[in-house]
């Protein structure tokens, strides 16, 4: 058994109170190598933000969880040394069994996610409950979900979303104990969050997505007054990425995203925790097939890694100042 508190990370509690009071969102970054961990901290640590170092099971299958653990410990020690220190948790995002969040609890992650939102209610709540069992022993926190969301993201598919609704949440987070709840209200994962005929387009062409819907997440809000609410498929699909991608010998077509400005609005609500994976991909993507493209005759890593670094963490820093707005509050 490892303690996430040997590694020098935190639980997620003191960050969510703190920002449900404050009116900001915690980043919660997936990674699974070198590049996207050091991008992430670089940006957090010049932003003064606190941060979610997120794992995947898919990550965890790439990139194997004793690494994982000592690449999170690693990033305390490289925050450290870039000389401030942030409060860093270390999470497993859509843990799909107890199992898994056993295991991810026993490697010194602090908090995990339980995802059974795609199981009947009472079995959600059922396995919800067991880990939160056995996560509090450790003082590890967890994330729950209910409604689902559309989209693909590693293991994670599904086709057809349906709302959180705001009659279960009382009963789902008294009756499991849970930390923070994920919930659905029009987010998505992945590039191509909706299809063209969800949207509509504006005069350039570009797609707009339906709006977000404000109304479900302040019925929740109203009955789980300054309780942590948690969103995925969070990702903006920035249209200079996807440009940047198709310029250079990519073929993305349709991506859409949720837009920027009703990020801000939900994270100052009481959504403190913010998912964003697929726009670290994009901007990696975007940045490494630009490099191969302009220069065809490099073939050391560090050339076109180390751009891409730089580029994930110029965006990581413009989400933490101007999206999330946890900029200066670590
Ligand atoms: P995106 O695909 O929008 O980045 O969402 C990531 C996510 O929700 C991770 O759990």
């Amino acid at each position: 058994m490892v303690s996430y508190k040997e590694l020098g990370l935190v639980n997620s509690r003191d960050m969510f109170a703190k920002a449900v009071k404050g009116g900001y969102a915690i980043p919660a970054y997936n990674f699974n190598n070198m590049e996207q961990l050091q991008a992430i901290i670089q940006a957090c640590v010049e932003t003064r933000s606190p941060v979610i170092l997120q794992v995947s099971k898919g990550a965890r299958d790439y990139a194997n969880i004793n690494l994982l653990r000592n690449m999170a410990r690693g990033a305390t020690e490289y925050a450290k040394e870039l000389g401030y220190e942030i409060p860093i948790v270390l999470h497993l995002d859509h843990g799909d069994s107890f199992e898994t969040c056993k295991d991810c609890i026993d490697n010194g992650f602090s908090s995990v996610m339980i995802d059974g939102s795609h199981l009947p209610y009472e079995e959600n709540i059922a396995v919800t409950k067991k880990v939160v069992e056995y996560a509090h022993k450790f003082d590890v926190t967890v994330e729950g979900e209910l409604g689902v969301l559309a989209g693909i993201e590693d293991d994670v598919v599904a086709e057809t979303s349906h709302y959180t609704k705001p009659e279960e949440v009382i009963d789902f987070v008294s009756r499991t104990g849970v930390d923070s709840l994920a919930i659905s209200i029009g987010t998505s994962h992945g590039a191509n969050k909706f299809t063209p005929e969800q949207c509509t387009r504006n005069a350039d062409g570009v797609l707009i997505p339906p709006p977000l819907r404000f109304d479900i997440l302040k019925e929740i809000e109203d009955k789980l007054p300054g309780f942590p609410i948690v969103l995925h498929g969070s990702s903006s699909v920035p249209v200079e990425f996807v440009k940047m991608i198709n310029e250079h010998g990519g073929k993305l077509k349709d991506s859409v995203g949720i837009p920027e400005e009703q990020l801000r609005q939900a994270a100052k609500s009481a959504v403190c925790k913010i998912n964003i994976d697929s726009d670290g991909r994009l901007a990696m993507t975007g940045t490494i097939r630009r490099v191969f493209d302009e220069k065809p005759g490099e073939f050391d890593p560090r050339k076109y890694l180390g751009p891409a670094r730089d580029a994930l963490k110029k965006m990581y820093m413009h989400k933490n100042e101007e999206v999330l707005g946890s900029a200066g509050k670590a």
